[in-house]
């Protein structure tokens, strides 16, 4: 008898004889379908591949810890943020948005910066970018937009007459486009890049009382770019480079962290605040509301294993815990549906019991069966309520902080909505050098639109948000602007 130990087995344990030859008939013959090991190593290696992401797909995670610095629980009364010196155990996933799976990292897209708590009341999950900011502001343009980051389906090339088309008629997406082209749009690298939950959300402390708080996550690293060409080069040379180096900094025990900061609105200013507060594609001035310290994230951990860890990570902004709440923001509504629905496509209707998707406390819900259900089912328990048998009951503390609607029930474009000063506040505070390479990056964005009344179109946006920055983009594309325009 071999070790017992380093024996290898069948994925239903049984001891394989033979790893390295199939059997059969006779050493020259055809194989026989008696090599069941045979079948199952060919016939499982087929599934090896869940779907990717339909967005985010390339990605890098590390697990780590967030631990509070300041008491803000008279605004909030989530336990995880009740104590100064708390800390919570987390994982992180960054990503590119619109490449796929295999795809290069030093590209100009936002960075997705999706948070994991496992707090002891369920999990709570933060899925940000690393912009305050997006380019749409309701969730049903959201497939639309995103078939324009993808191929085009008939060169199935990336296709920037579609891009282009798109923002040019969403003109929404200005304050994120310029941001995005902009020196933050190519991060040196995973650790050099600040986060933010970019929506706004709710919180609620433990009389009830409702604030609007958006988080905002400063790298301890700093803010560092790359350069648009030496981003280029690096994507031909080691797509993965972002990937590597953040294994390799917490392999070698160069922890990234974060200070965590909210900005906290009074319940009642969103009625007046000179911005919908609740609109995606602004933000609030840090003069009205300073950013208020919070914690530091510290990620201290490689995953062990990249498909099991990072790849089966579900996120989803409807995983709140009490007394932090989702705001009316258009978007934040239509995500809280599509994550979790996204979830059950790709890794199935149970995947919160996969181990990192696990809560650290015990789930307790009258859910039952389902494929891959790997834990034991609630076993004997009852498994519908109201019921007699001492089975979970609701707890009514955790009920959501009541909140009152109003108007029409209607399909309603946002009101006396501004898309050009936050955008040209942003343009006006970069400095010199920086506005040389934001002109640059959108021009060699544009240069390839075939169609000048779509790069007029996008134009007559910039000249809004500042008639210099209009003026400069026209140039660079050597194209003159009627006075219309202007
Ligand atoms: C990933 C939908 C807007 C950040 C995803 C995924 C879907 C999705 C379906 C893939 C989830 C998965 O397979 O695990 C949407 C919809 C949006 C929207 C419908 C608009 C209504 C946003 C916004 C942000 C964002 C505004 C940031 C502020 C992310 C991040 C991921 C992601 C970070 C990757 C999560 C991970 O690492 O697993 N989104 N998204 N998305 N989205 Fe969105």
């Amino acid at each position: 008898m071999s070790n017992e130990k380093k024996r290898l087995t069948t994925a239903s344990g049984a001891p394989v004889g033979d790893n390295q030859n199939s059997i059969t008939a006779g050493s020259r013959g055809p194989v026989l379908i008696q090599d069941v090991h045979l079948l199952e190593k060919l016939a499982h290696f087929n599934r090896e591949r869940v779907p990717e992401r339909v967005v985010h797909a390339k990605g890098a995670g590390a697990h780590g810890y967030f631990e509070v610095t300041n008491d803000l629980s008279k605004y909030t009364k989530a336990h995880f943020l009740s104590e100064v010196g708390k800390r919570t155990p987390m994982f992180a996933r960054f990503s590119t948005v619109a490449g796929e799976l295999g795809s290069a990292e030093t590209v100009r897209d936002p960075r997705g910066f999706a948070l994991k708590f496992y707090t002891e009341e369920g999990n709570y999950d933060l899925v940000g970018n690393n912009t305050p900011i997006f380019f749409i502001q309701d969730a049903i343009k959201f497939p639309d937009f995103i078939h324009t980051q993808k191929r085009n389906p008939k060169t199935n090339l990336k296709d920037p007459n579609m891009t282009w088309d798109f923002w040019s008629l969403s003109p929404e997406s200005l304050h994120q486009v310029t941001y995005l082209h902009g020196d933050r749009g190519i991060p040196a690298t995973l650790r050099h890049m600040n986060g933010y939950g970019s929506h706004t959300f709710k919180w609620v402390n433990d009389q009830g009382e409702p604030s609007w708080v958006k988080y905002h996550f400063i790298a301890e690293q700093g803010v560092k770019a790359l350069e648009e060409s030496v981003a280029t080069e690096i994507a031909g040379d080691n797509p993965d480079y972002h990937t590597e180096d953040l294994f390799n900094s917490i392999d070698s025990g160069d922890f990234p962290a974060w200070k965590v900061y909210v900005q906290i609105m009074p319940f009642e200013d969103a009625k007046s605040y000179k911005w919908d507060p609740f609109d995606v594609t602004k933000t609030w001035s840090k003069n009205d509301y300073p950013r208020i310290e919070l914690g530091r994230m510290v990620l201290n951990r490689n995953p062990e294993n990249y498909f099991a860890e990072v790849e089966q990570a579900a996120f989803s902004p409807g995983n709140f815990v009490p007394g932090i709440e989702a705001s009316p923001d258009k978007m934040l509504q239509g995500r809280l549906f599509g994550y979790s629905d996204a979830h059950r496509y790709r890794i199935g209707a149970n995947h919160q019991q996969l181990p990192i998707n696990r809560p650290i406390n015990e789930a307790k819900s009258y859910q039952r069966d389902g494929q891959m259900r790997v834990d034991n089912n609630g076993g004997g328990s009852v498994n519908y309520e109201p019921n007699s048998f001492d089975g979970p009951r609701e707890d009514t503390p955790s009920k959501i902080n009541p909140f009152e609607v109003y108007g029409e029930a209607d399909s309603v474009v946002y009101e006396n909505d501004d898309h050009f000063t936050q955008a040209g506040d942003l343009y006006r505070l970069m400095s010199p050098d920086e506005k040389d390479r934001l002109i640059q990056a959108v021009v060699n964005h544009m240069e390839p639109v075939e169609r000048d009344d779509i790069k007029l179109r996008q134009i007559e946006h910039f000249y809004k948000a500042d008639p210099d920055y209009g003026a400069r983009v026209a140039a660079g594309l050597g194209l003159s602007v009627p006075e219309e325009v202007k």
